[in-house]
C-alpha cells in the first residue's frame, strides 16, 4: 500500500533557458495550470495524501504560494531542497528520514498522465505493490528515455538509459514505487558517465534481486514527458482540447480531494477565493453547486 509520494520538481531544465533561470520547470503553465498540479493529481487519485516535493533552492515560496493552504486540499506536503542536480535516485537518498521503513512512489514533476481507467490500473499496482515497480509506455523516441528490452519469453533481458539504437518501443515513464530498501541501495550506486546517480540503475538493481514488476499503460492512455518547449506547448494544446470539449478540468486537485471525502464544500469555497476570477474557480463554483 503506498501512503507517500516524492514529486521530484529540481533538476536545471536547461532545455528551457532562459525562462528556467529564474523559477522550476515545474511552476510553467500547462495551458491553465502550474505543471506540478497534473502529477500531483495523478497521485491524489491513487489516494495519496502525503507528499515530498524535491526542489531547487530559493523555490519553497514560489511552489507554497502556487499551491496554497493545503489543508484545503486535505494533504500534507514537505519540502526537501536538492542543493545540486545529482540524479533521479538521489531522491531516495536525500528524502531516507522521511521515507522511513515504507514503500513509496515517486513521480516527475514534468511528466503528464491522461486516461480512461489509468487511474485505478496505477492504484491497484499502488496496492500490491513490492519490491519495484515501474510503468512502461510505448514511444518511437526511444533515445530520450530509459527503455526495458525483452526476450523472447517476454522476460525481461535489459534496462538501458537513452540507447542509441534499441529493439524495443517500450520506454519506462516517471512514475515509479520502490520499497523501504531503496535508499540503502541508492546509497550504493555510483554515478554514470554523465555524473548522475541514475534511475536506470537503481531499477537494475531490484531486476538483479528479481523485485522488478513492470506495468504496461494502456495505448489509449496518454504520456507525456513535458521537457522542452515543443512539449510544453504541445501538452498545454492537447489539455486545452480535451477540457474544451469535455467541460471537465484535467489534474482539478480539488474535484479530486472532494471526490476522495478529504474536504468539503467549505474548502473549495476557499479555493474558489484562491483562483479569483479565473475560468478555474468558475469550474468549482460550478462543481460545488451540483453536489
Ligand atoms: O520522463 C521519463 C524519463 O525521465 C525516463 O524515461 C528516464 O529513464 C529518466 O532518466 C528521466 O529522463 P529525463 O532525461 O527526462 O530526466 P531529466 O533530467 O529531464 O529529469 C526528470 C525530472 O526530474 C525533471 O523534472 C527534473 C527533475 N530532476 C532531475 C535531476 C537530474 C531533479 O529534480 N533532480 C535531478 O537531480
Amino acid at each position: 500500500m503506498i501512503k507517500k509520494a516524492i514529486i521530484l520538481c529540481g533538476g536545471t531544465g536547461s532545455r528551457m533557458y532562459p525562462l528556467t533561470y529564474s523559477i522550476n520547470k515545474q511552476l510553467l503553465p500547462l495551458f491553465d495550470k502550474p505543471m506540478f498540479y497534473y502529477p500531483l493529481s495523478l497521485m491524489m487519485l491513487c489516494g495519496v495524501k502525503d507528499f515530498i516535493f524535491i526542489i531547487n533552492k530559493g523555490q519553497q515560496e514560489k511552489f507554497e504560494k502556487a499551491i496554497g493552504d493545503q489543508r484545503d486540499l486535505g494533504i500534507k506536503i514537505k519540502f526537501v531542497v536538492q542543493d545540486k542536480p545529482r540524479g533521479l535516485a538521489d531522491a531516495f537518498i536525500i528524502t531516507e528520514k522521511l521515507i522511513k521503513d515504507n514503500s513509496i512512489a515517486m513521480i516527475l514533476g514534468d511528466n503528464f498522465f491522461f486516461g480512461n481507467m489509468l487511474s485505478p490500473l496505477i492504484k491497484e499496482s499502488f496496492n500490491r505493490s513490492s519490491g519495484c515497480n515501474i510503468y512502461l509506455y510505448p514511444s518511437n523516441k526511444t533515445s530520450s528515455y530509459g527503455v526495458v528490452e525483452f526476450d523472447k519469453k517476454n522476460k525481461i533481458k535489459k534496462i538501458i538509459e537513452k540507447p542509441k539504437k534499441s529493439n524495443s518501443k517500450l520506454i519506462i515513464t516517471g512514475l515509479y514505487v520502490f520499497d523501504k530498501q531503496v535508499s540503502s541501495i541508492a546509497k550504493k550506486l555510483k554515478p554514470s558517465k554523465r555524473k548522475e546517480l541514475e534511475i536506470v540503475d537503481l531499477i537494475n538493481e531490484y531486476k538483479k534481486i528479481n523485485k522488478l514488476k513492470t506495468i504496461q499503460l494502456g495505448r489509449g492512455s496518454a504520456w507525456m514527458d513535458v521537457g522542452n518547449f515543443i512539449d510544453l506547448q504541445s501538452t498545454s494544446n492537447f489539455i486545452q482540447n480535451i477540457e474544451e470539449r469535455q467541460n471537465y478540468k484535467i489534474g482539478c486537485i480539488e474535484e479530486i480531494a472532494f471526490n476522495n471525502n478529504w474536504i468539503s464544500k467549505k474548502n473549495i469555497e476557499n479555493r474558489v477565493s484562491f483562483y479569483s476570477n479565473t475560468n478555474y474557480s468558475k469550474y468549482l463554483k460550478s462543481f460545488i453547486s451540483s453536489k
